[in-house]
């Protein structure tokens, strides 16, 4: 992506509409451009945090591993989404780890970079701290569909969440492009694989979703909803 294109991304990203296009130009001319294929993990939970990510393409799943090697997704990112921002404003090492879902492109900034445009921007503070408590309370959600949600109801819980942090608006359906297994979805929904697999074709037999390989289309949102229970 050329330089010209990038302050024109940073113009569409929510955490940088406050600025002018003067310090646009400045972050854009700091930040550093990286790759990723797809299945590369980006950091470890626990590694030293060096950097702020914000993903211009591609889609970034981020989790915990149990030591013997068993994966649970607490979330999944797209383009001008950001990520990496726990270790900045703690010091703390990464809280989870980051893998590319597909080819992914982001920008980097380094801890001091990040705190210095905080500083200069307290909006984007405010904004940082918008995103946080969305994800505190996702993970709280999440506590509560472990504690208290039939399998059905988290795997009805999982696709809606999915519609509404990746899905793609179509008339009255939710289109979710991805790239995950159907593991990926059953360690979000907290289900074996097969019970993920079972619920959702129940759900397609029902007509409230219709799956393909790398696309779950929501046809009855509302409906699905209700099955959040
Ligand atoms: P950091 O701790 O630096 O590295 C791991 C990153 O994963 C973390 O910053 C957040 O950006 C991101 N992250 C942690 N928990 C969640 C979550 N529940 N949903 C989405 N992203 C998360």
């Amino acid at each position: 992506m050329s330089s010209f294109n990038l302050q024109e991304f940073f113009t569409e990203v929510s955490l940088f509409s406050n600025m002018d296009k003067n310090e646009i130009e400045q972050i854009t001319k700091i930040c550093v451009e990286r790759s990723f294929e797809k299945g590369k993990t980006i950091f470890y939970e626990q590694d030293q945090g060096t950097s702020f990510y914000l993903i211009l393409s591609g889609q970034v799943k981020i989790v915990m591993m149990s030591n013997d090697g068993r994966e649970h997704t607490l979330g999944v990112l797209k383009e001008k989404d950001f990520f990496g921002e726990v270790s900045m404003l703690d010091g703390q090492p990464r809280s989870a780890t980051a893998i590319a879902l597909s080819d992914v492109k982001t920008v980097t900034l380094n801890r001091d970079e990040f705190h210095k445009i905080l500083k200069d921007n307290p909006e984007m503070i405010i904004k940082i701290m918008y995103v946080l408590c969305k994800r505190l309370r996702h993970a709280d959600k999440h506590v509560e569909s472990l504690a208290f949600l039939t399998a059905t109801g988290r795997v009805a819980r999982t696709i809606n969440n999915l519609a509404d942090e990746i899905g793609v608006k179509d008339n009255l359906k939710v289109v979710i492009n991805h790239n995950m297994t159907r593991q990926d979805f059953a360690n979000i929904a907290g289900t074996s694989r097969e019970t993920f697999t079972r619920v959702i074709m129940d759900f397609q037999d029902e007509g409230l979703l219709e799956i393909d390989k790398n696309k779950i289309v929501v046809i009855d949102k509302k409906e699905l909803q209700k099955r959040v229970q």
